[in-house]
């Protein structure tokens, strides 16, 4: 081939190279919800933790077993998925009755900075069976890790000084033994979480 050729080649190449990883770029990250629970595995999903709840308590994951736990990853400054899931997770605790306190509701901030264990606190008086979890950046950071939850604080809006966080919306199910035993979302129904639970008790 001529040498023109061969960079022509090379330079068509290397486009069509870019389009594809472009295409595929956005897809993955579209994925990167269910895949973390499909790909990774019951076994994989749940793990040691060390936080401070929302009355400044060290809690672990210890401190659950015993109880189904309902565990969903967010923020209190999020506008509308945290709110809808914290919802259903409080109705369908609620559904059981008398029951209700074999199940605890764990809301863990995947934004420490601001969520304090005050504004926990304050944000939860709206889902009051809900025990809420915050800590170090750090052991926030490896509770998301042991639940394979995926958060970015995020900036598109041009602003500096406010932010939002990107997260994983999974309400995960985890049995007595702290093991993972399922999952729903912020759209799941209360009936199917309140019909799940009751299995369980
Ligand atoms: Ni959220």
């Amino acid at each position: 081939m001529r040498r023109s050729t061969i960079v022509l080649l090379a330079v068509a190449a290397f486009i069509v190279g870019a389009a594809a990883a472009l295409a595929v770029f956005p897809a993955a990250r579209e994925r990167v919800l269910p895949d973390a629970v499909r790909n990774v595995g019951a076994a994989a999903i749940g793990g040691p933790f060390t936080l401070v709840d929302q009355t400044g308590r060290t809690v672990t994951e210890k401190d659950f077993h015993g109880r189904v736990m309902l565990v969903y990853f967010g923020f209190t400054n999020c506008p509308d998925v945290c709110p809808a899931a914290l919802q259903v997770m409080d109705a369908a605790r609620e559904r059981l009755g008398a029951q209700a306190n074999r199940v605890a509701s764990v809301f863990v901030t995947v934004d420490p900075e601001r969520d304090t264990p005050a504004v926990l606190s304050d944000y939860l008086t709206s889902f009051p069976g809900t025990i809420g979890l915050t800590g170090s950046v750090e052991a926030v950071r490896q509770a998301a890790a042991a639940y394979r939850v995926y958060f970015k604080k995020s900036k598109d809006d041009g602003s500096s000084a406010s932010y939002t966080v990107d997260h994983t919306s999974i309400i995960y199910l985890m049995g007595p033994d702290g093991r993972f035993i399922s999952h729903f979302t912020h759209a799941s129904s209360v009936d199917s979480i309140a019909a799940k639970l009751a299995t369980l008790l």
